[in-house]
């Protein structure tokens, strides 16, 4: 019998949810056993896992997070952690894994996978009684899904969850400038998106920003002139407040934290004007999901699963160039496959860009 876990891990997203129902009812279709990985990683290495049923992913596509919870877990970056999560996997006969998750979760799934033969030789070693020797030398199969508001992940052009956290963004910003042009005011808010710009500059386009800080740009030692100079400049053609956005993880050309009180003070020394601050925090993360979430998360679960299952012409399950690893993107429209092994090569490649300032902007 064919058995695949789902999980979600790191921090949750709008839209995880029709990505799982997707995985449990394409494999329950093909008649195959469905295992929900509760808590994330946590839940893997402790054996938190149920068997999923037809209805056990009814009536979830339209709820924000993640229904089988997901966590942060410091004991799967561990040899013996992953050893713990693999027992779990070997003693249930799962050979088939779909992670959804950003790229942190991407990256313990490789480490399982890169882990899992020394492991099984271990395990079997070891004489555990629950394990069956047909299964010795079973190879991993996994899939990942990146679920994530940040949208950081660069060989996929949507993540699950951002064109929520983009929605709920938006929602937010609409409502501060109300208040904010009654008063006459400035509004400068934070958002997430952790090292990518992403949330913060895109949303920034659709709320008529006058500014937007990121963290892939540059600061200039002279940016607060140029902020203020800019804010008066649309002052004097007739806008009644200003909005200023900073994503999360910006840091000023000295590489300290850069935040909304900074620029906040920064302003107010150089102009005569009501400044507040607001940061979004995780209301942007939770709630309901926007269709194109529901709709990227249902049709990326669909897919990992006949990734999953691909069989060669022979009926054999497919082992070809993908190295059995492989994360499902979206490009353009289409949905496509690539090996998680480059995907995470190029994640790695960009995130360092970003360190050493060499962004195209
Ligand atoms: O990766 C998603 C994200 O929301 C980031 O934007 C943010 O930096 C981080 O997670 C917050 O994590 P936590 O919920 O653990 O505080």
């Amino acid at each position: 019998q064919v058995s695949v876990g789902v999980m979600t891990s790191g921090g949750d997203s709008p839209g995880m949810n029709s990505a799982i129902r997707a995985v449990v009812r394409e494999t329950l279709r093909r008649n195959y056993r469905c295992y929900l990985i509760r808590e994330g990683y946590a839940g893997l290495i402790s054996g938190k896992i149920d068997e999923a049923n037809w209805s056990s992913v009814a009536n979830i596509t339209h709820i924000g997070g993640s229904f089988i919870g997901t966590s942060r877990c410091d004991e799967f970056r561990t040899y013996d952690g992953r050893k713990k999560a693999a027992k779990q996997m070997y003693e249930r006969q799962m050979f088939n894994l779909v992670v959804i998750g950003g790229d942190g979760s991407l990256t313990g799934a490789q480490k399982l996978k890169e882990d899992w033969m020394k492991i099984g030789e271990e395990l079997f070693a070891e004489g555990n009684i629950k394990l069956d020797v047909a299964n010795k030398g079973r190879e991993l199969r996994l899939v990942g899904i990146v679920g994530s508001i940040d949208n950081d992940c660069i060989e996929t052009d949507k993540s699950i969850g951002s064109d929520s956290a983009l929605h709920r963004i938006c929602e937010s910003i609409d409502g501060l400038v109300m208040t904010a042009q009654s008063h006459q005011r400035i509004f400068v808010i934070e958002v997430m998106g952790r090292h990518c710009g992403y949330l913060a500059l895109t949303s920034g386009i659709a709320v008529e920003a006058d500014f937007v800080f990121y963290p892939e740009m540059s600061l200039e030692e002279n940016w607060a002139d140029k902020l203020c100079q800019q804010l008066e400049t649309v002052r004097k053609l007739g806008k009644r407040h200003n909005i200023i956005i900073i994503g999360e993880g910006c840091k000023n050309a000295k590489g300290e934290k850069f935040d909304a009180k900074l620029v906040k003070s920064e302003i107010e020394n150089r102009m005569t004007a009501e400044v507040r601050t607001v940061s979004l925090g995780h209301l942007q993360r939770g709630g309901t999901p926007t269709f194109l979430d529901r709709l990227l998360g249902l049709r990326m679960g669909y897919n990992a699963v006949k990734e999953l299952l691909r069989v060669d012409k022979d009926g054999k399950p497919f082992t070809g160039s993908q190295n059995n690893a492989s994360v499902i993107c979206l490009r353009g429209h289409t949905i496509k496959q690539q090996s998680l092994d480059k995907v995470l090569r190029k994640v790695e490649q960009a995130n360092d860009e970003i360190k050493h300032g060499n962004v195209e902007k």
